[in-house]
């Protein structure tokens, strides 16, 4: 079956509840390996500046044992370039990072930073990763991911995720007219971060918008009922949503 939209499951707090502890466990090599056979299409992980969850050794590690491809987020500093350049994982997502936030709060301001990310997005793509942006849902930042090369942009579904009522949907018109934007300008789109069960549905719904990728709620939900089944019931979820969305359209 090919999928139009993607599954990516984020495995850092795998690695948060394990560095709790120090020593090796649990595995979020082994967790990516299970989200791999609980119907995953990709991996992603964020190797931080400071390490506070995914290794290095958990990077050689996926390279080395993933079968799905590997989405490595990273910040655009000149270390996690040669981290990228060496292992060639499929895909590098760029997200700004500040060390004092809890998770990446905002997107990257590749419009101010256009200078900056440029030789980024130059050397990644030139190894063949395919290079996405962590963006706000904001005109300005997929016109300068245009401009940069960069092929994909993720949509920071944060916003949408934190809010309620008209507040919830106005995050939500911000993020639909950003993915019909992507699609009319030829760029690959992505969603992500703070999303759950119930707040999945309509961002599935949106059909230029091609991977999701989920990590924070579902392995907080794994506590509970397992990972595989989290996994499982989040892409009923998504693929339900783009079903009804697309029977919509064609009626
Ligand atoms: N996409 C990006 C670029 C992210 O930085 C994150 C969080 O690390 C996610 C998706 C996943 O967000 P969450 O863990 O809240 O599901």
């Amino acid at each position: 079956m090919t999928r139009t939209l993607r599954l990516g499951i984020n495995i850092d707090h795998v690695a948060t509840i394990r560095n709790a502890r120090g020593g090796g466990l649990p595995d979020p090599v082994r967790a990516a390996k299970l989200a791999e056979d609980a119907g995953a299409d990709g991996i992603t992980a964020h190797l931080r500046e400071d390490r506070r969850h995914i290794s290095d050794e958990d990077i050689v590690g996926l390279m080395e044992q993933l079968a799905v491809p590997l989405n490595l987020e990273m910040a655009a500093t000149d270390e996690m370039l040669g981290i990228a350049l060496r292992h060639k994982p499929h895909a590098a997502c760029i997200v700004p990072e500040k060390r004092q936030e809890r998770t990446t709060e905002g997107g990257l301001d590749a419009a101010g930073g256009k200078d900056h990310l440029a030789p980024f997005v130059k050397a990644l793509g030139e190894a063949g990763i395919r290079v996405s942006l962590f963006i706000e849902p904001e005109p300005a930042q997929l016109e300068a991911a245009l401009e940069l090369g960069a092929p994909v942009i993720e949509l920071h579904t944060g916003r949408y995720c934190d809010s309620q009522g008209s507040e919830r949907d106005h995050q939500f018109k911000r993020l639909t007219s950003a993915a019909r934007l992507a699609e009319n300008l030829g760029l690959e789109c992505h969603a992500g971060h703070g999303l759950t069960f119930d707040s999945v549905g309509p961002i599935a719904a949106i059909p230029s918008v091609r991977e999701l990728n989920i990590g924070h709620f579902l392995i907080g939900e794994a506590i509970f009922g397992g990972l595989d089944s989290a996994i499982k019931r989040m892409r009923a979820l998504m693929d339900k949503a783009r079903a009804e969305a697309d029977n919509e359209r064609s009626a």
